[in-house]
Parts: C-alpha cells; structure tokens; sequence
C-alpha cells in the first residue's frame, strides 16, 4: 500500500514546496535567464519555452528532454493539470493490465495505490529528486508514463518514435476552478489561500501550472488532426458524458481492444466502475495516502463534475474566460 501522512510527517515540508533541493548547476544557470513570476503553491514560477513551471518541475522537465528514451511501443498520458489526470490513469491502467487483474479481482492494484502510484509522472516524479537516474529500459512493454508537459517541450524521443500519446483537457473554467481548490489545498497553513480575483488573473494571463492553459491544449490539439494515430485528443467532459465510447475508443486506440466476448461480459462497464470517482475517492488509499512528492491523495479527489465553475465564477470572470477561449481556439475548431 502507498505511504500514509502521519502527524510528524504532515510538519516537515512536504518535497512539493522544497524549491532548492536537488537543483543542477544547469537549471540554476537556466533559472537565472527566465522570466519569473510568484507561484500559486511553491514560491515561483518560471517560464520555459513558452509556459510555465514550478523549479521542481523545470528541473524534472530538464532531465526528461536530457535522458528519456521513449520506446515505439510506449504510452505516454499527457494532461492539462486538473483536467482529470488521476481518472484516466486508473482507466488506462485497468484496460492495459485487465488479462492480468480482472477489474472486479480482490487484488486489483487499484484498490491499493494510488493511479498516480501505478502510472508515474516523468518530470514530477521519475526524472525528480532520484540520486541517479532511473532504469527504465527493462519495464515490460508497453510501459505506460504520465506527463503534463508542453508538446513544444516533450523530449525528443517521444516525438521521433512511434509512441503514442493519449491528451486529455478540460473546459477551462473547471479547469481553473480545480486548479484553485487543489492549489489552496496545498498551501500550508502558514500562507493565506490564494483569493479567487488573483488566482484568476493570473490564469487568465497564462501564469498558471504548465500554463497558458490554451496554448497546451491547443498545440496538441493540432498535432492530434495533424497525427491521429499517435496523438488521441479527449475532454473530461466526454469521458463524464459517454464513458463506454470513449473508453472503448482509448482501449482501440492503445491496441487492447475490448473483444464481442469482454463486451458481452460486462468487463466495460466494470472497468468503468472501479475506476469510479465514488469508488476511487472512499478508499482507504485515497482517503489516507500521499504522494511521494507530499501531496495527499484525497487532493486529487473532489468533486468530479462538469459545471462546478457555476457555483464560483461571476458572470464578468464567465464572460472574460469564455472570451479568451473563444478568441483562441474557436477559430481552430475546438470548443469545450
Ligand atoms: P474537481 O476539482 O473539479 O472535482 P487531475 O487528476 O488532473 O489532478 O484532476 C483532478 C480533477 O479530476 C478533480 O476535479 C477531481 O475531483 C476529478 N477526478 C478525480 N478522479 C475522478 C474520477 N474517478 N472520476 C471523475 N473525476 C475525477
């Protein structure tokens, strides 16, 4: 089972927030050349490339494009952050591993650990606070990773080879509503949360985690019509609306397509409901558990709805976000 947060370990500084820790020489060098601005949770964003990120996730980030070698057979899940990262791990993780832990099994590793556990970050997680690198080259194939960054900053590798990638976004007025939330969860109790105003300007404004929101979706979105073999481009939205479409399309998609005999033994919809947020969210695990990185896996838990965003935006922060949204992605013919 994954770590649970005791009270000694809920005092220390949880790894999230440890800005300096583990920096190379390159990216302090780096860092000192990139715009700067003040973080949502850790103390500063930089921009790299275009977009935005924490020092530990540049640092992350860094190493990916130095040292990951994606293979023809990978699966990288590559999301805008809160655009429900967590959900889909569990969904690709059950279809990939479902000859081998039928969903409904007693021992399914989803009843276990955490999605984030089965199905690692590179930046966040494999290529971070690691004394050496990590051997990567023996894992069965496919090997299945996670990722939120930029298309115009994805290692090499991953857009040489035939791997594929499964993006995931959001509308972004959940998006930002979700990022607010979990973002002021994080803080610790020594900083005041971040009020809604600011936090939205500065999402507007781009200066978001991994942000400009739009432009990560966009880019994607682009390479998907352009490649639609490697990249399948999805919403939140459609997997809340139409869940057994969309899962059969991404088990297509990842070449395990569910057989007439799976389909007519329920295994969909059975994936679908171990996978569930009710299911999911009262587990032990995930009611207790954190990340490596310190975060609780409760955080990443909590509401799972479309529309939330009602409930906090005015109507001025409706219209201004339907705006920018309009202006840069309608014209590309995406809309949310
Ligand atoms: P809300 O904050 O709107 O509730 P990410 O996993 O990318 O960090 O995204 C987190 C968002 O996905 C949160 O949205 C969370 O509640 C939602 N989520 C997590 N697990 C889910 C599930 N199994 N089904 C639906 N939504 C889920």
């Amino acid at each position: 089972m994954d770590s649970t947060v005791s009270e000694s370990e809920s005092r220390v500084v949880p790894n999230f927030l440890d800005e300096n820790r583990e920096l190379s020489e390159d990216c302090k060098d780096l860092i000192a050349t990139l715009p700067l601005e003040k973080g949502w949770v850790a103390k500063h964003l930089h921009q790299y490339q275009g977009f935005w990120h924490t020092t530990r996730q540049l640092q992350g980030l860094l190493s990916c494009q130095n040292h990951f070698q994606a293979h023809h057979t990978d699966i990288l899940i590559v999301t805008t952050p809160k655009s429900g990262t967590t959900w889909l791990k569990a969904w690709t993780f059950s279809l990939l591993h479902r000859h081998k832990y039928h969903p409904t099994t007693q021992n399914h590793p989803l009843l276990t650990h955490n999605p984030h556990f089965l199905v690692p970050f590179l930046e966040l997680d494999l290529y971070l606070d690691k004394p050496s690198l990590p051997d990567l080259s023996s894992l069965p194939s496919p090997r299945l990773f996670s990722t939120h960054i930029p298309y115009v900053s994805l290692p090499i590798s991953v857009t040489q080879t035939s791997c594929k990638i499964v993006y995931l976004c959001r509308d972004p007025k959940d998006a930002f509503i979700s990022l607010w939330h979990f973002t002021n969860r994080l803080r610790p109790h020594t900083m005041l949360p971040n009020s809604l105003h600011e936090a939205f300007h500065k999402f507007c404004r781009g200066v978001s985690l991994y942000g400009p929101f739009w432009e990560h979706v966009l880019e994607y979105w682009h390479k998907s019509l352009e490649h639609p073999h490697k990249i399948m481009f999805m919403r939140f939205e459609e997997m809340k609306l139409n869940p057994e479409f969309v899962l059969k399309k991404l088990a297509t998609f990842v070449g395990c397509p569910f057989s007439r005999e799976e389909e007519e033994a329920g295994v969909v919809q059975e994936i679908l409901k171990l996978c569930s947020f009710d299911n999911l969210s009262n587990l032990q695990v995930n009611r207790n558990g954190k990340l490596s990185s310190g975060e609780a896996h409760r955080a990443f838990f909590r509401r799972g709805e479309i529309g939330d965003w009602k409930n906090h935006l005015t109507s001025d922060m409706i219209q201004q976000l339907n705006a920018i949204t309009e202006e840069k992605l309608a014209q590309h013919g995406l809309r949310f």
